[in-house]
């Protein structure tokens, strides 16, 4: 019966994380050592020597800096903008959190499908999720998009989502400045493959970001995420380095996809590709995900693309997949 201390618009909320690689090696019975993790679009290059060393020398007995001075001049110095403008979170999850709390919206609209977390934060939050649908080809339907916005609020704050910034060659920043209602997350997670460290920001007005810093956990950027995310910014072009193969990687195995009767790879600017599986359930490819029928693959280094690509062959061979079927 302690039920009762529940809040009722808990009863459904539950995030479906990504399962560590040990959990499905266990699973499938096979040793870790011989899966390639390409699920939750990490950087399969992991950390360079000097971020590495950066993390090890940072002083875990210390608490971290709760006003993230030094981490919010380096972001603030890299993007052009002040610190005043920049609030540092425990990956961009904790910025989108801090975010609905500072807000408190009458509603959130989101473009479905999409990233599982807009959701769970808006039951966790009592707030109602509006999910307009995407476009067949999955480009956002900007009509239907705006008269959702316009059907539930008056004046809406537009959060702009740029984990993958560094993917692609759009941003959104160029509006900063001119828009007191923008607010552009972004991530060290998929770039700067921090996802372990949790480290992530936004861009928005003073105003607001005062507020953010006021109400965050004090201590949402651990000491070792703070200084892995300081060492990042200073070794940033040596990590794009791994980004630029990323991306290279992603584009090839969008272009291989295309080539196999059997799966509908769609365009990204992030790093990876969704691919629609046809003719065999998507479970055949991958064990888990949330929109039927399709399969997410990370982009890896370039032998890890060529096991995927290889596998997909294999499958192919096994299902007698090769040619199209033709019905009459
Ligand atoms: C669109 C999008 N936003 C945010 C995140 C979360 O990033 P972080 O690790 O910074 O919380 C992800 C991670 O998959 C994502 O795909």
């Amino acid at each position: 019966m302690a039920s009762r201390f529940i809040a009722p618009h808990l009863a459904e909320a539950s995030y479906n994380g990504v399962e560590p690689l040990e959990t499905i090696a266990k699973e499938i019975g096979l040793p870790v050592e011989q899966l390639i993790k390409l699920n939750a679009n990490e950087n399969v290059y992991g950390l360079p020597e000097a971020v590495q060393q950066a993390v090890a020398n940072a002083e875990h007995h210390v608490y971290p800096d709760p006003a993230q001075v030094q981490l919010r001049a380096a972001v603030a110095k890299l993007l052009e903008v002040q610190p005043e403008n920049i609030c540092c979170g425990a990956g961009s999850d904790d910025i989108l959190d801090i975010v609905i709390r500072m807000n408190q919206p009458k509603a959130m609209v989101t473009s479905i499908p999409t990233f599982g977390m807009y959701k769970f934060l808006g039951s966790v939050a009592n707030v109602p999720v509006v999910n307009v649908k995407r476009k067949d080809d999955f480009t956002l339907d900007m009509d239907a998009i705006i008269a959702a916005i316009r059907d539930n609020e008056e004046d809406a704050l537009i959060v702009m989502d740029e984990a993958y910034a560094e993917f692609c060659d759009s941003t959104s920043m160029s509006l900063f400045g001119t828009y007191p209602n923008l607010l552009v997350a972004r991530t060290f997670s998929k770039w700067a493959g921090l996802a372990g460290l949790r480290l992530g920001y936004c861009v928005a007005d003073a105003e607001l970001i005062k507020v953010m810093m006021a109400i965050k956990q004090p201590y949402n950027v651990n000491t070792a995420a703070d200084a892995a995310g300081l060492a990042a910014l200073e070794h940033r072009d040596t990590i794009l380095k791994t980004v630029a193969i990323l991306r290279a990687e992603k584009d090839r195995l969008y272009t291989e996809l295309t080539k196999v009767d059997w799966l509908r790879p769609v365009p990204s600017d992030a790093n990876f590709v969704l691919v629609e599986v046809q003719r065999l359930p998507a479970q055949t490819l991958y064990q888990g995900g949330d929109l039927s029928n399709y399969v997410r693959i990370s982009a890896g280094k370039p032998e890890q693309m060529d096991a995927v690509l290889a596998a997909i062959k294999a499958i192919e061979k096994e299902y007698h997949l090769y040619a199209p079927i033709i019905s009459m």
